[in-house]
């Protein structure tokens, strides 16, 4: 079968398309014949070294949809033909085995199966990030910065449908245009203005309940002093690259709180997947959440994809049909 495969770290020369020995479900596995698979800021991060995952040579993509083909010994509740959307390593391929509790049926009538495998990672992340770490309540104000990255445009969406009034950063004029579309009431052009200062003058120095940072560095340091009294920060991920020095003072005083959150690195069973994904298609299947599409491209234009998000030019998510 052909797969998305690195033998090296570096630029996206080292994406090749390779031919490599069919797989099939092991144990409490399922083997799903894919359609689509999303690319996501970590395989960036993955190919350039900088990430963790298996040893080289390696199969790259952390999401996708398809259809089951086989199910391995211990597997009940599926059947063989249904349309799953799947989470977990080695999705940029044509075929990928996956464990039974990363395995999400869906109703491919209500979402289209050329985009659905840009979903599970994105939306698992925003939801778990807001609801099961950060125990989000309507009526909270949240700062969500990258507001059009893949994440931050269903976060946008997830937190004003449940009762949050929304801040957002971006870079750019388009991508700001965005955040607007999908839900949030303000949008701060970081590169402009002072987000801090701005929030800062919003909630007359109080700051906001939330605020979800994928940044890191300099925008962490400026984050926490955006969170009110008792308010969280939740830090998801280092996109800066950059090292944060966070003063003691800067959180003990107003008695804030920061959470860290991985999806890949939270011990099994301690997120509750099955019913995220349940309360996630409930509402992707009532127009409520919609996956926003940058662009779909061949498997074998993963190079182009590659660049396009490391050049910070995606806004919503850029799929890879197989
Ligand atoms: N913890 C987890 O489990 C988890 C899960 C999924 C994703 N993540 C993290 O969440 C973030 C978003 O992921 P994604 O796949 O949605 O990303 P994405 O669509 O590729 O968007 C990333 C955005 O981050 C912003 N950014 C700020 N500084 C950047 C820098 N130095 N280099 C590149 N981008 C920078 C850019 O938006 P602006 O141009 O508007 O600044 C960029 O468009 C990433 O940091 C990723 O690692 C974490």
């Amino acid at each position: 079968m052909k797969a998305v495969r690195i033998n090296e770290f570096g630029d996206p020369s080292v994406l090749k398309i390779e031919e490599i020995p069919d797989i099939s479900a092991k144990k409490n596995q399922v083997l799903v014949k894919l359609v689509s698979s999303g690319v996501n800021f970590a395989d960036v991060l993955r190919r350039q070294g900088k990430y963790p995952g298996p040893d080289l040579p390696c199969t790259l993509g952390l999401e996708g949809a398809g259809t089951i083909v086989s199910l391995g010994e211990g597997v009940n509740g599926f059947d063989i033909g249904q349309d799953v959307l799947v989470l977990g390593p080695q999705c940029h391929a044509e075929m990928v085995s996956v464990n039974k509790h990363f395995v999400f049926p869906y109703d491919a009538s209500k979402l289209s199966s050329s985009i659905a495998g840009g979903m599970p990672l994105t939306f698992l992340t925003a939801y778990h990030l807001l609801r099961t770490r950060g125990q989000m309540q309507s009526g909270n104000q949240i700062l969500i910065h990258s507001g059009a990255s893949g994440v931050g445009t269903i976060a946008i969406q997830m937190a004003k449908h449940w009762g949050a009034t929304v801040i957002s950063t971006a870079s750019t004029q388009e991508k700001m245009e965005l955040c607007k579309t999908v839900g949030a009431d303000h949008v701060i052009n970081y590169t402009a203005e002072d987000f801090e200062q701005t929030i800062n003058e919003m909630t007359d120095n109080e700051g906001v309940d939330l605020v979800l940072d994928a940044v890191g560095g300099p925008t962490l340091e400026k984050s926490i002093r955006c969170v009110k009294s008792y308010g969280k920060l939740l830090s998801y991920g280092n996109a800066s690259g950059e090292s944060a020095n966070l003063p003691a003072s800067d959180f003990t005083t107003l008695n804030r709180t920061i959470i860290g959150f991985s999806m890949g690195r939270s011990p099994f069973g301690s997120l509750d997947h099955k019913s995220a994904m349940q309360d996630i298609l409930k509402e992707v299947y009532a127009g409520s959440f919609k996956l926003i599409v940058d662009r779909s491209l061949d498997l074998e234009e993963v190079g182009t994809a590659h660049a396009h998000l490391s050049g910070r030019k995606s806004k919503g998510k850029v799929i890879l049909t197989v």
